[in-house]
């Protein structure tokens, strides 16, 4: 696929170079913006707080299917209910909230774990089927949790609970399963 990743840092710059890995032609932007036009998906990787300014500098966002990774460790907007309908309100395509939830740091050590580590993601139903293959690209076992409503806001505010565990232990994979796969 032809994915244009806006924001190039820990997030955007590492599932760049998985997706690029598993065969898809990868554009990441930076801060200065650029041009999405050619992209069949736009994924979003910037500090929550810059949704606005980030995506305001990018030309040719039209209605693509999108994933908004982001999260937001500043006040909350309440315009919005939940950062991934911000960006839906630009880009207006097909929207899902996923990455969020994993450590970019560990990126490297996916396809090493014993067991596919989970990412969890809610989606509108016409993003469903490529974030759960952009997912699977990257390394991870999607774990779908419902519609953008309420599922990206769920996603957004267990980043509280996410941090305190990072301060435990560090980057973490994690792995849902039903009574009887593990
Ligand atoms: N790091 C993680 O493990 C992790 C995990 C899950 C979710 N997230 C979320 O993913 C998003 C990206 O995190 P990250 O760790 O990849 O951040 P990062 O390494 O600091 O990279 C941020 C990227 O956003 C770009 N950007 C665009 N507009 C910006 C603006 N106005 N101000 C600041 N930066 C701007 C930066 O551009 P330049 O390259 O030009 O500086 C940079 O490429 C955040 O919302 C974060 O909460 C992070």
């Amino acid at each position: 696929m032809n994915i244009t990743v806006i924001g190039r840092g820990r997030v955007g710059g590492g599932l760049a170079g998985l997706w690029e890995e598993a065969g898809h032609q990868v554009t990441t932007l930076g801060r200065d913006g650029g041009d999405a036009s050619h992209a069949e998906v736009i994924v979003v990787a910037v500090p929550g707080h810059t949704i606005a300014d980030a995506l305001q500098k990018v030309s040719g966002l039209d209605g693509q299917v999108t994933i908004d990774a982001t999260n937001l460790y500043t006040a909350r907007s309440e315009a919005f209910p939940s950062l991934a309908h911000q960006v839906k309100s630009i880009i207006g395509g097909p929207t899902a909230k996923s990455f969020s939830t994993v450590f970019a740091a560990a990126y490297q050590q996916i396809s090493t774990q014993r067991v596919t580590p989970s990412n969890l993601y809610a989606a509108e139903a016409a993003a469903k089927s490529v974030t759960e293959r952009l997912i699977r690209d990257a390394g991870f076992d999607p774990l779908y949790v419902g519609d953008l409503a309420p599922g990206a806001r769920l996603l957004e505010d267990s980043s509280g609970l996410t941090r305190a565990l990072a301060g435990q232990i560090g980057p973490f994979f994690y792995r849902y399963a039903v009574p009887g796969e593990l």
